[in-house]
């Protein structure tokens, strides 16, 4: 009796994480004209089939002024990403091309407008840290946070 109800009590603890836990697959990352994220750190959850940040700019601002994007490398390779994006200028939305550096990004947007992406986690390593950024010149000093894969 005492050994079945031990029994059942391991089962349930064990059930209990993936019960109680709702798998959040995705969040919405706000900018403004501040040259502001809303949102510092980001773990995705590693059994999501699909990671998606919306990225919304709540100011004013045009594109060509105060554009923000969303843009994730690992924490070593995105200075590098970044300066690199600064060369490729505002017709690549500061962006090098075809640049494998670059797990996810979003399009380049102004004030009032919104864009969103989606990633696969199976892209990211546990214990890995990931830095996500605006590439647009001068931005990423205020403009990034940190990224894990987590859950
Ligand atoms: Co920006």
């Amino acid at each position: 009796m005492s050994r079945s109800v031990a029994t059942l009590a391991v089962l349930a603890a064990l059930a209990l994480p993936g019960v109680a836990a709702a798998q959040n697959c995705e969040i919405t990352v706000n900018s403004n004209d501040a040259m502001q994220y809303d949102v510092k750190e980001i773990v995705v959850d590693k059994s999501c089939p699909s990671y998606t940040v919306t990225l919304k700019h709540t100011g004013k601002l045009p594109v060509n002024a105060m554009g923000h994007n969303w843009v994730l490398t690992t924490a070593s390779d995105y200075e590098a990403t970044g300066r690199d994006g600064i060369a490729a200028g505002p017709a690549n939305g500061y962006l090098k091309p075809n640049d494998k550096r670059i797990i996810a990004h979003t399009d380049m947007i102004g004030g009032g407008q919104e864009t969103k992406v989606s990633f696969d986690p199976k892209l990211l390593k546990e214990g890995t840290d990931y830095t996500f950024f605006c590439s647009f010149p001068g931005h990423s000093s205020l403009m990034k946070g940190k990224l894990t894969l987590g859950g």
